[in-house]
C-alpha cells in the first residue's frame, strides 16, 4: 500500500488505533455556526457523552466558528474553551482558515457540521469533501443552488467516500431524506411527495376561521413569534419552496427552484412594500380571497393546507383542499406532514408527522446525523 508523504500521520494513527485502541470510534468536529442550533448542539453532545462511550463512540469538538471569532484546538477542546469562546473573545473569524486548519490537522474522521444559514460555508464543501472530511449540514445552502452544484457535491462525496448528511435540511428532526434513499435503495420508486412543511403557514391556514381577517390573523402571529421577524419571509412560501426542491432532487429530478410552480400567500404589492405598515396594509389585497377560497372548501367539508407537491418530475407550491381522509386534514399547528406514495406504499402512502421546526428537534437530528457517521465506521 502506498500512503501520501502528507497523509502519514493521519495513516499511522488509524493503523495504531485498529491495532491497539479500545475499538472506540473518535469523530473530530469542526463546527460552523454557534447560535441556537449550534449551541444546543454543543449542549446535547456533551449530554450524551456518556450515553455514546457505551457505545464506544467519542465526539470531539476540535474547531468553533462563527460569523466573528473561531478557535481551533490542537486537538480537542475542552469544555471550558468551549464555554471561554461561547461567551468571550476569541481569535478573528476567517471561514477559510478555519476549513485550512481543519485539514492542516489532518485528524481521522474528521466531520465539518455547518449549522449555519450563510452561502459561505457552501464555497468550501468541495475542498472539505476531497480531502475527505465529512460534512453534516442544518444549513440548506449547499441543496438549494444550481443543479449542477448538488450534482457535484453529491458526486464528490461518492468519489471520495466521505459522508454528505443533511437531514435536517425538511422536516427538521423528521426522518424524510433517510427514508426516502431507504426505499430507493430498495428498489421502491417515488410516484408522489405530498407536504406540509411550513409550520407558520400551517398555523395560519389551520387557525383561520372567516372571523377574523386573514392580515390579522398574520399580524397576531407575528406578536406571539409564530412568524419570522418579517412574516414576508414565510408568506413568501420560499422556505417550502426550497424543501420541495430538495425532496424533488432526492427523487433524482434534477430540477432548478425557479421551475417550481409557487403560490405565495401575499399580493406582490405587500411583497415589495417598502416597510412593515405598508406591508400590512398591501396584505389586506388578500383577505377577500383567502375568505372565499375557505368558505368553498368548508362548504365541501374540506380544508385549506399549504402544500408542496412533487411528482413526475414537477414540483409546486400551494393552497390545497383537502378532506376528511387526506393525511393533512387534521394537522393543527405548527406540525409537518409528508406522505410518500411509492411503488410499494401505493394504496396506504407512507406518512411522516411530527413538528417540523424547533431547536431540540433539528439539533438531535444534526447529532444523529453525526452519529450515523460514527456507526458506519464501526467494524
Ligand atoms: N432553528 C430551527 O428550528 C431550524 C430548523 C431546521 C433547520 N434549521 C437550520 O439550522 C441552521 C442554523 O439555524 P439557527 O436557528 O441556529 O440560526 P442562528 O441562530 O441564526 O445561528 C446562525 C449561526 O451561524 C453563524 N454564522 C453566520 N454566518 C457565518 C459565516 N459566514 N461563517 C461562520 N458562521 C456564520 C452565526 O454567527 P454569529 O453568532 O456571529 O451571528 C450564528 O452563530 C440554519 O441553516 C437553519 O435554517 C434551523
Amino acid at each position: 500500500m502506498v500512503v501520501m508523504e502528507s497523509d502519514l500521520q493521519k495513516a499511522l494513527r488509524i493503523l495504531h488505533q485498529s491495532l491497539f485502541s479500545d475499538d472506540i470510534v473518535r469523530l473530530h468536529l469542526y463546527m460552523a455556526g454557534t447560535g441556537a442550533i449550534g449551541r444546543k448542539l454543543l449542549e446535547m453532545i456533551e449530554r450524551q457523552k456518556e450515553y455514546l462511550a457505551e457505545r464506544k463512540i467519542s465526539l470531539e469538538i476540535c474547531g468553533l466558528i462563527n460569523s466573528r471569532k473561531m478557535i481551533v484546538g490542537d486537538k480537542a477542546l475542552s469544555g471550558s474553551q468551549i464555554e471561554q469562546f461561547l461567551f468571550d473573545h476569541a481569535e478573528k473569524a476567517g471561514l477559510g482558515e478555519f476549513v485550512d486548519a481543519a485539514v492542516r490537522q489532518n485528524l481521522e474522521n474528521s466531520v465539518f457540521v455547518d449549522v449555519t444559514a450563510a452561502d459561505e460555508p457552501v464555497g468550501l464543501y468541495h475542498s472539505l469533501l476531497s480531502n475527505s472530511i465529512a460534512i453534516v449540514a442544518a444549513n440548506k445552502r449547499a441543496n438549494t443552488q444550481g443543479i449542477d452544484l448538488y450534482n457535484s457535491l453529491q458526486a464528490a462525496a461518492r468519489r471520495s467516500s466521505t459522508p454528505f448528511h443533511y437531514e435536517t435540511n425538511v422536516g427538521a428532526g423528521l426522518p424524510v431524506i433517510g427514508v426516502l434513499r431507504s426505499l430507493m435503495a430498495s428498489g421502491d420508486s417515488i410516484i408522489r411527495i405530498d407536504a406540509v412543511l411550513s409550520g407558520t403557514m400551517n398555523y395560519l391556514l389551520s387557525e383561520y376561521t372567516g372571523n377574523q381577517t386573514f392580515t390579522d390573523l398574520v399580524r397576531y402571529a407575528e406578536r406571539n413569534h409564530y412568524t419570522e421577524p418579517d412574516p414576508r419571509d414565510d408568506l413568501s412560501g420560499m422556505d417550502v419552496a426550497r424543501k420541495c426542491l430538495i425532496l424533488a432532487r432526492e427523487c433524482g429530478w434534477p430540477l432548478e427552484l425557479e421551475e417550481i410552480r409557487l403560490e405565495p400567500l401575499m399580493t406582490p404589492e405587500a411583497a415589495l412594500a417598502p416597510d412593515k405598515a405598508s406591508f400590512y396594509r398591501e396584505l389586506e389585497g388578500i383577505d377577500i380571497e383567502i375568505h372565499h377560497r375557505f368558505e368553498r372548501a368548508t362548504a365541501k367539508e374540506k380544508r385549506l393546507r399549504y402544500v408542496a407537491r412533487v411528482e413526475c418530475g414537477t414540483a409546486s407550491v400551494s393552497v390545497m383542499e383537502v378532506d376528511e381522509q387526506h393525511p393533512f386534514y387534521g394537522l393543527r399547528g405548527t406540525e409537518n406532514c409528508i406522505s410518500l406514495t411509492t411503488k410499494y406504499y401505493q394504496q396506504y402512502p407512507m406518512v411522516i408527522k411530527g413538528p417540523g421546526a424547533g431547536v431540540d428537534v433539528t439539533s438531535a437530528g444534526v447529532l444523529a446525523d453525526i452519529v450515523r457517521i460514527a456507526e458506519g465506521l464501526k467494524r
